[in-house]
């Protein structure tokens, strides 16, 4: 049972995503932890222990699990930007993960994967339970808060009418802060079959690399995982270009998001 007085730990691959939490941070104390710069301090009166962890499910699962142990942490978190899935969702919208999936692990045969949990060998029937779930009292509680929550309109210059870009958001349309499943795998999706395949196969809002390996992490030291993703591209054929574009105006969605969702973890 974890320690209600331990700190979370917060897993962040790129620098652009810790900077926009490290800038809401007080009391803050920053430490090397095996090369990586891990700062100490407390988000909205909560004791926090945030990591650049690097890109990719390894760099992510060995960093949430060096945290959990160095400081005992009562949970793992992880913030920053991902590429929408859903059609319906546009750059800037924030998704809040109740569901987890390792999209790239599983058996391959001929052109297809069939998707497996995570740890368990990749052959014989689908087990089905792909997926790392959280706990229907605490999906509930966050939902709630994620309804009330507002974001700030993207800055103008990178949103303009003359912007190349066809996945702008529509001008007045708010920015949407939702409950969905998030998918991860060690890849930039940057293609729009791609896309499609994993919104239908998944039926998943978003795409990243981190968030279901440090959820593996999390089931195996029993801590609760909550992963808070901000779109920075679409994953489509122009997400290459949107990524960059997007990626400093977004990270801060996601932290604004955690700011308010993490009384409730
Ligand atoms: N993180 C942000 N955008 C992404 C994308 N298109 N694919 C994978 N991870 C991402």
């Amino acid at each position: 049972m974890p320690n209600a007085n331990a700190p979370l730990a917060v897993i962040c691959a790129m620098a652009e995503e810790k900077a926009a939490l490290r800038e809401h941070m007080t009391a803050i104390e920053t430490r090397d932890l095996l090369g990586r710069s891990v700062t100490l301090g407390a988000l909205e009166g909560h004791d926090v222990v945030v990591a650049e962890s690097g890109v990719g499910k390894v760099a992510s699962a060995v960093t949430a699990a060096l945290l959990a142990r160095e400081f005992g942490c009562r949970g793992l978190v992880v913030s920053g930007v991902a590429g929408g899935l859903d059609p319906s969702l546009h750059i800037g919208d924030t998704i809040i993960a109740h569901s987890l999936v390792q999209h790239d692990y599983g058996h391959l045969h001929d052109a297809a994967l069939t998707p497996f949990r995570p740890g368990v060998p990749p052959l014989g029937p689908n087990r089905k339970d792909i997926a790392f779930d959280l706990s229907p009292e605490m999906v509930e509680r966050l939902r709630r808060v994620a309804a009330a929550i507002q974001l700030p309109d993207l800055p103008g210059d990178i949103v303009a009418p003359e912007s190349q870009s066809a996945h702008d958001r529509p001008e007045g349309l708010p920015r949407r802060v939702l409950m969905g499943r998030i998918l991860s795998g060690d890849q930039f999706i940057n293609s729009e079959a791609a896309r499609r395949r994993l919104h239908q196969e998944f039926e998943a809002q978003a795409v990243e690399m981190e968030g279901a390996a440090v959820a593996q992490v999390g089931a195996l030291l029993g801590l609760p995982v909550v992963v808070v993703r901000c779109l920075s591209d679409l994953a489509g054929a122009e997400s290459h270009l949107d990524f960059p574009r997007f990626v400093d105006a977004v990270a801060p969605g996601a932290a604004l998001v955690l700011r308010h969702i993490i009384r409730e973890l």
